[in-house]
């Protein structure tokens, strides 16, 4: 998919459709085309009771008056209600729309208003970004057949006024590394977990640094190393498992650095639970549990081009959670890297234990000014915030302010949700210093996040829970069935405002 910004009349550009949009306080205004056409387009309007409201649309014969062979006219609702989320999912539904035709090239005219409410980078990163995400299907394992029926847009072109090419240009190419990134980790997420082992998540993060101009350098910690640091709660989790565990050391150091921060994803390539085994039911989806380190490496994939003033470790502690005759049992009692001892009452709250280390890692290790972790890691969080918005926790508001600050920028939704001094109790164990799992349903989301707390100590640290984001089971207009990449573009962003 190529994009080009061109500052050209937008009757004038060839395609095969021209995406136009208009609001709903004034549903007719759009780009002056001729008379005629201008009048056939609002009869057509009129006729199909299309108000420019979000969600309607109306696809136009040309007849040759313009240059491209379809027009599709999308409303967005109200101005006053518009805002980036809007332009997202505005941007992908139109261009679903414009797949009827089967388009080998479209061209898009960006609103004025837009360029206005937004700025002309923001707004073209954005609509690269919509345009490219939700083009995207994973169809690798598909037949040659159903591949060519979902033929790719060959070509879009962004009509843009002619003083705005330079800043817009700089948005392009934003958009492109931020939705290749996006679709790396989608890519990952989809891949089945036979195929996504820790082994594989290691390779994928050496072949990174291969290709960075050393600008990303890859350590790889094996079992025996980890041993010898102390990461027996990780090390717990893996070892039910054939798969060895490995600990994934991604850096990133520019010239000049403001700060250093530490992104951890939880990297489970598969939760099976252990031996607190899932229903099958749960457990369809768990090659899902390693999204978090998909992010991570798809921030890195970016990071080499984007290049932001702030030296950036990416940690995940990658491995399976499986029940075997050498699996963790509950009951048994594991001392995390910093110490602290944790009684396993659930196997299947291992995300927490992997964290743990990686947790204790960053601190004791790196030292960094702040941790962020990405973690699919409860289903109570799902049933808190639904499957769009990610939980956010942090024991900084600062932090937890710039986070939501860069989400809203990337159209990505996150809701800050306590660190509830009161429920610290749950997590307490009657023979250790802590407990992975609670007795009662309530507040698991919290009380993981409570958990977590407890490793990232005094560091400023932000926890992100996308169990329910990082996958989707229904399509929407930005995502298809599957892996979301979700945190990517708000990462991304927040590290490039540091
Ligand atoms: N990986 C799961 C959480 C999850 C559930 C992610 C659904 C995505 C979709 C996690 O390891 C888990 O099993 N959590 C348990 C915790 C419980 C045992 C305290 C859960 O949420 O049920
Ligand atoms: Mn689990
Ligand atoms: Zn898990």
């Amino acid at each position: 998919m190529k994009f080009t910004l061109k500052p050209t009349d937008p009757g004038r550009i060839e395609a095969d459709v021209l995406l136009i949009f208009s609001w709903e306080d004034s549903p007719f205004e759009i780009p002056q085309f001729n008379v005629q056409f201008n009048n056939h387009i609002i009869e057509t309007a009129k006729r199909e009771n299309f108000e420019g409201k979000s969600g309607q649309s109306i696809t136009v014969s040309t007849q040759g008056v313009i240059s491209s062979y379809k027009l599709v006219l999308v409303g967005l609702g109200k101005k006053g209600d518009f805002n980036l989320f809007k332009l997202f999912k505005t941007v992908a539904e139109g261009v679903k729309i414009t797949r009827t035709v089967k388009p080998a090239k479209i061209a898009i005219h960006i609103p004025h208003d837009w360029m206005e409410k937004f700025t002309p980078e923001i707004v073209v990163q954005s609509m690269v970004e919509a345009v490219k995400l939700s083009s995207y299907q994973f169809l690798k394992y598909k037949s040659e057949e159903e591949k060519r029926k979902f033929r790719e847009i060959e070509d879009v072109i962004l009509s843009v006024k002619a003083g705005r090419i330079a800043s817009a240009q700089d948005g392009l190419e934003r958009g492109l590394i931020t939705s290749s990134a996006v679709i790396y980790a989608r890519d990952l997420v989809n891949e089945p977990a036979a195929v996504t082992t820790p082994t594989y998540l290691s390779q994928a993060a050496l072949d990174l640094a291969k290709h960075s101009q050393e600008c990303i350098k890859t350590k790889i910690l094996e079992k025996e190393e980890l041993e010898k640091l102390g990461m027996d709660a990780f090390l717990g989790v893996a070892k039910g498992s054939d798969e060895s565990p490995k600990f994934i050391h991604l850096s990133f150091k520019p010239k000049r650095a403001n700060k250093k921060i530490v992104i951890i994803g939880k990297g489970l390539t598969f939760d099976t639970g252990g031996l607190s085994l899932k229903s099958s039911e749960h457990m369809e989806t768990m090659k899902l549990d390693m999204a978090g380190a998909a992010t991570v490496l798809a921030v890195f994939a970016a990071l080499r081009q984007l290049k932001p003033e702030v030296e950036v470790v990416g940690l995940i502690a990658a491995c399976e959670n499986m029940p075997s005759g050498k699996a963790l049992k509950p009951g048994d009692i594991l001392r995390a890297m910093n110490g602290k001892t944790i009684e396993v009452l659930n196997t299947d709250a291992e995300g927490r234990l992997t964290l743990a280390d990686a947790l204790s890692f960053a601190n004791i290790k790196e030292k960094p000014d702040q941790i962020i972790d990405l973690a699919t890691l409860t289903g109570a969080c799902i049933v808190a915030l639904g499957e769009e918005i990610a939980g956010l926790w942090s024991n900084n508001d600062e932090l937890a302010e710039n986070i939501g600050k860069a989400a809203q920028g990337s159209a990505e939704k996150v809701w800050r949700m306590p660190l509830e001094e009161e429920y610290k109790e749950v997590i307490k164990s009657k023979i250790a210093d802590l407990k992975n799992s609670q007795s009662g349903r309530f507040g698991g989301a919290i009380n993981a996040a409570l958990f977590l707390a407890e490793f990232a100590a005094s560091t400023p640290w932000a926890h992100l829970d996308i169990a329910g984001p990082a996958y989707a089971e229904k399509e929407t207009a930005m995502t298809a069935y599957g892996g979301t990449g979700f945190g990517v573009r708000t990462i991304l962003s927040y590290l490039c405002s540091c």
